[in-house]
């Protein structure tokens, strides 16, 4: 059933990019746009997609919210591989954005997401004036540099910091760096019903720092031809993990241990909020 949800969800949001992006000029700002797009998961989508239905909100009008957020992850990812971050050839499985184009296209391409994400957000289908401008402040906060950009930040300047961070300091990098994106994601459903936010932010924190502690595992554990991405270089690059920190086993504890909080902050819903909790088991069982 979660993977069936993951899946469409994906589908849907790539078929609002399709649309969307068959009106633009054929240039290789967005055919490289197109692409960066295409080939991820969908999780944000997704979860933007299941709270919505949680919360009574039709399909329909969260679909752009959906493809929003995936638009800023998509930017985000593009700049994370960039020379002057992590220097990434490979992502999805795919020659990464600067690597197929050049750099002046892949920044350009995460500036032109960026503002579609925006554009998006302002589509009177999701509703109200009043809900609209909720999902845009929110997202400009969790995107911007009180969160995603934040995040990207300390990562970066953590790798020439000569010393080792707190776990203090772990948490707060990472809850900006993945954290903000897919907490908005996961309240994105009660902002839009204008319902209480409390329940699903706090699965929604919970299930953000799993998904990262989730990624720092991977980049020791995983497979590089699975994962679609080159791994084992966030030790060698000096990156501040909680695998670094806590150890193998002390970040897995950890990781276990906020699935089980998300999945309890889904209580409230009881049974209809099962395929959420099946998100939160997947993202510390994925090996991409
Ligand atoms: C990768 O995110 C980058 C992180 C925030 C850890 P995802 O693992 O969700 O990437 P895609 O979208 O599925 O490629
Ligand atoms: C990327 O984190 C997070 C964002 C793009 C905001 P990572 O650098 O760990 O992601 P991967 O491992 O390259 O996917
Ligand atoms: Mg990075
Ligand atoms: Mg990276
Ligand atoms: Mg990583």
């Amino acid at each position: 059933m979660f993977h069936q949800a993951l899946k469409a969800a994906a589908r849907d949001v790539q078929a609002v990019f399709d649309t969307i992006l068959a009106g633009y000029d054929d240039q290789p700002v967005t055919r490289a746009m197109r692409y960066a797009v295409t080939g991820g998961k969908g999780l944000r989508g997704f979860l933007v997609l299941e709270t919505a239905a949680l919360c009574g909100v039709a399909r329909q009008s969260a679909l752009p919210a959906a493809a929003a957020v995936e638009a800023i992850h998509a930017y985000s990812l593009v700049h994370d591989d960039l020379p002057a971050m992590d220097d990434d050839d490979l992502r999805r499985g795919r020659p990464t954005v600067h690597v197929k184009w050049d750099e002046a296209t892949a920044i350009l391409v995460g500036d032109a997401l960026q503002a579609l994400a925006f554009e998006l957000l302002s589509d009177p289908v999701i509703g109200p004036a009043e809900v609209r401008l909720a999902l845009v402040s929110s997202l400009a906060r969790a995107a911007g540099a009180q969160g995603m950009v934040l995040g990207q930040a300390l990562d970066i300047a953590a790798e020439t910091a000569g010393r080792d961070l707190t776990l203090e300091e772990i948490t707060r990098l990472q809850a900006n760096k993945t954290g903000a994106l897919i907490g908005w994601s996961g309240q994105a459903g009660a902002v839009m019903a204008g319902a209480d936010t409390g329940p699903l932010a706090d699965y929604a924190r919970a299930l953000g720092l799993a998904f990262q502690i989730a990624d720092d595992i991977l980049d020791v554990e995983g497979c590089a031809e699975t994962a679609g991405k080159r791994l084992r270089k966030d030790a060698d690059a000096g990156k501040a993990t909680f695998v670094s920190l806590l150890g193998m086993s002390g970040a897995k504890a950890r990781a276990q241990a906020l699935v089980d909080e998300a999945e309890a902050a889904l209580a409230p819903f009881g049974d209809r909020a099962a395929v959420l909790r099946a998100a939160a088991r997947f993202v510390i069982e994925r090996d991409k």
